[in-house]
């Protein structure tokens, strides 16, 4: 397949702008501003049906339409460089390679909105691809693609970079606004949505790094050659990160659709499992979502809807491998080490339930859990979800009543031997859990 969003990897040097230009660049930029009104351009990046990449899947276009066309107050738009969901690379990748892809498609979006301020918010620890934006973005202006009166199209847009502090929470949205504004990253209750009330109390866009890639390329090309790229519901370009015990980790640009066997086990791709050892399980889309079973994973395609229809959801396609040697216990563990950490602490079902999703967790691994201890944490995590101000919550707790359910025996087998079978039995080499219990086990917990 041609590569579209990677394109990098063919074009040594894009990052410089006059190689960007002389391969298209600011083309498009140059089309929205002197052949299209922003409605149309509105309708078609509508009619190309591209789908948010910062997780949600939420359709580009409406969120763009429901920017108020006669709003009194200044309209912003911001782009979602924070990308810190585990598994995920892609963003990273993007802002360091391609700078001005992710600056023209901003461009682009605050010429639909109206909006002649744009913000890209980069994740703390983004300090290369800092510099690539602040370097990429001093080339635009000498060039007159951004600053007053852009080509002469009586358009002023003007783009300021901002770097976070690490945080995971910051690349929620509202917490990523509130960052924006000096404050701490704490999200929002909604309604009202960003739209309306978002940066500075002002109507706000808010796009992933990926999102914003692809749009010089669909005003370059149309919708239609768009829409013949994957599934027409889900269509497009996508790069998927793969991890895990592969052969071949890395980032793919793949079609929309591609089966996720294929992923994995194609020689070009992911170069199969790790040591020719069988495949256990795979998360799809980011830590966030329902791990699937190996039958699961060898049956699905990666687009939005099909693995939604699995049971799981693709969120930003971060495709997390695992083969047969790893506890799933301790994966959980780990997991919900990421989640307590990263919580906010404003919601009390996410605050005290990852926390203690997590102590149930290091006690089973430790083999100091209980059979009760099963159904305690599919209780907690369905007290999780739904029930706080972000979704950060729900990241934990569909991991949790996933790999509880589909993994069952192995937590029991946990609990019945007191001790990780895994960890003593088979070599594996998981990271020592925090307030790690001493190991081995004590006497007492190895021979009951
Ligand atoms: C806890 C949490 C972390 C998130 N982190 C990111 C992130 O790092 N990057 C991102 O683009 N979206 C992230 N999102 C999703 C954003 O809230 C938002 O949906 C997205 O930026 C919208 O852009 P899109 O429509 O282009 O996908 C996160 C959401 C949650 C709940
Ligand atoms: S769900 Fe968790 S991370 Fe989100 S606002 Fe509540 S406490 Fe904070």
């Amino acid at each position: 397949m041609e590569r579209i969003l990677s394109r990098w990897v063919d074009i040594p040097d894009l990052r410089r702008i006059e190689v960007y230009e002389a391969h298209g660049g600011y083309q498009a930029w140059r089309k929205v501003l002197t052949e299209m009104t922003p409605a149309a351009l509105i309708d078609e990046v509508k009619a190309a049906n591209l789908r948010g990449r910062g997780g949600a899947a939420f359709p580009t276009g409406t969120k763009w339409g429901f920017i108020p066309r006669d709003s009194q107050k200044p309209v912003y738009v911001c782009c979602n460089a924070d990308e810190s969901e585990p598994g995920t690379f892609g963003n990273r990748y993007q802002l360091e390679n391609d700078p001005h892809g992710v600056i023209e498609g901003l461009l682009i979006c605050c010429r639909a909105v109206n909006a002649h301020v744009g913000y890209i918010y980069l994740r703390g620890e983004f300090a290369l691809q800092k510099r690539r934006v602040d370097e990429a973005l001093a080339q635009a202006r000498a060039r007159g693609y951004v600053g007053r009166n852009v080509l002469g199209a009586n358009f002023d847009v003007e783009i300021y970079t901002h770097r976070g502090a690490g945080a995971y929470i910051c690349g929620e949205e509202t917490a990523l606004l509130e960052s924006l504004e000096g404050k701490r990253g704490y999200p929002r209750n909604r309604p009202p949505f960003p739209a309306i009330h978002g940066a500075f109390g002002c109507p706000t866009v808010v796009n992933n790094v990926e999102t914003l890639s692809n749009l010089p390329h669909i005003i370059a090309r149309g919708a239609q050659w768009y829409r013949g790229i994957g599934p027409a519901a889900s269509p497009g370009p996508k790069l998927f990160c793969l991890s895990g015990h592969l052969n071949r980790p890395g980032l793919y640009e793949l079609p929309m659709g591609f089966p996720l066997k294929n992923m994995i086990y194609d020689e070009h791709l992911g170069g199969g499992i790790l040591n020719g050892k069988k495949l256990k399980a795979v998360i799809p889309g980011g830590s966030s979502f329902p791990v699937f079973t190996a039958d699961e994973a060898l049956k699905v395609n990666m687009d939005f809807d099909s693995v939604r229809a699995a049971g799981s959801l693709m969120g930003t396609g971060g495709v997390i491998v695992m083969h047969e040697d790893t506890c799933m216990v301790d994966a959980l563990r780990t997991i919900a080490n990421f989640y307590h950490h990263e919580s906010c602490g404003q919601c009390t079902p996410c605050r005290e339930g990852c926390g203690w999703i997590e102590k149930l967790l290091i006690d089973l691994e430790a083999g100091r859990g209980e059979a009760a201890d099963l159904d305690k944490l599919i209780d907690i995590a369905d007290n999780m979800e739904g029930n706080t101000i972000c979704v950060l919550a729900d990241s934990l707790a569909m991991p949790v009543r996933s790999f509880v359910r589909k993994f069952k025996e192995e937590f029991v087998e946990h609990v019945r031997r007191r001790r990780c079978p895994y960890r003593f039995e088979r070599g594996y080499a998981g990271a020592a859990p925090r307030d790690a219990p001493p190991f081995p086990p004590t006497e007492a917990g190895a021979a009951s």
